[in-house]
């Protein structure tokens, strides 16, 4: 490379058709995942407050909606749901007519083309509001793999196409392989939430999905968030049980741990870009602090860059409604 004078970095920045030939990364429709909360009832649409644009949804709302997400371009969504009733271990989790399962059937047969993964946790099931069964005020791991089990081949019945395990118990990634083999649905991929830091960044989901916990935190199973080398040490684990996507959560705050997972295994990595970083935008573009549609783009794009595949955000539909031509995004 030859040196100023001679070489000048602006040339290549001199018309958008040079830009756009030499950018590295673009995002694409087919890399975005929309989450959904359902809610029991019908004809139900309840707004998020500290997630502006996000909406709780009963399950018909959520079949106008996926039509909506799917006349877009988007292909992919993940659901949480809001149980009807609650108990100590989550049972409703694993009820084969439990919200989820509704939600899937009726996704199933209105919008086919649409791919479902399902969120697999117990926090939304529990009186307590932890991601698993307690034994003495803390997370029993093991009593929680017996249940994962059940809920992952409830989801698969109902037609999940993908089960995404995010409560950081040890081991479950394994026994969610074994549960979907065993029960006649080897083909459906595991994507995990491997590294899941113990964030003050999931404030918002709390109210949508209704799962804060009523004591304490979830600082025993899930990440510190000090820590790099153990979530590569956490994705080892998750891939050798047989996980076939690697998540990071959340996204913004953890480029770097995104970095080193995708050039540490090579695997398909995707992101969570979760409700907290959302609502931080959403909140200085609503007070005229910063320009929402460039902030959008521009932080869904450094996450791609960081070297996500897949990237699961609340953006998601507004992408796809804005910004878009053929699945390219472009604003
Ligand atoms: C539940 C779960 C959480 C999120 C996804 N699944 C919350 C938590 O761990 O407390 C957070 C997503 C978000 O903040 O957008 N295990
Ligand atoms: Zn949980």
């Amino acid at each position: 490379m030859s040196h100023f004078p001679e070489f000048r970095f602006r040339r290549l920045r001199k018309t958008p058709v040079i830009r756009k030939m030499v950018r590295e990364t673009e995002l694409s429709l087919s890399n975005l995942v929309q989450p959904i909360f359902v809610i029991p009832g019908a004809g139900i649409r309840k707004e998020i407050s500290s997630l502006p644009g996000q909406a709780q949804l009963s399950v018909d709302k959520v079949v106008e909606y996926g039509k909506r997400l799917r006349d877009f371009g988007l292909e992919s969504v993940i659901l949480f749901g809001l149980p009807e009733y609650k108990d100590e271990s989550g049972s409703s989790a694993w009820d084969d007519n439990g919200i989820i399962q509704k939600t899937i059937h009726a996704l199933k047969e209105s919008v086919p083309e649409l791919s479902v993964i399902t969120d697999l946790c117990f926090c939304e099931y529990t009186s307590h509001g932890h991601c698993g069964v307690l034994k003495n005020g803390d997370v029993d791991n093991d009593a929680t793999l017996k249940n994962l089990a059940r809920q992952t081949v409830s989801h698969a019945k109902a037609g999940a196409d993908m089960i995404a395990p995010s409560g950081m118990i040890d081991g479950m990634v394994g026994v969610i392989r074994t549960a979907l083999d065993e029960s006649g649905f080897s083909e459906i991929p595991i994507m995990s939430y491997a590294a899941k830091y113990a964030s003050g960044c999931y404030g918002p989901f709390r109210e949508a999905a209704d799962c804060a916990p009523q004591e304490g935190d979830r600082r025993s199973y899930q990440m510190d968030p000090a820590n790099s080398d153990e979530a590569v040490r956490e994705a080892l684990a998750d891939l050798e049980e047989g996980a076939d996507i690697i998540m990071v959560k959340p996204a913004l705050f953890y480029l770097d741990i995104i970095r080193r997972i995708k050039d540490e295994f090579h695997v398909p990595t995707a992101a969570y870009n979760v409700s907290g970083e959302y609502a931080m935008i959403k909140a200085a573009a609503a007070n005229g602090w910063i320009d929402e549609e460039k902030v959008m783009l521009e932080s869904l794009l450094s996450i791609k860059r960081a070297g996500a595949d897949i990237i699961l955000t609340y953006f998601a539909e507004q992408v796809a409604a804005r910004c878009t031509t053929n699945g390219r995004v472009a604003c």
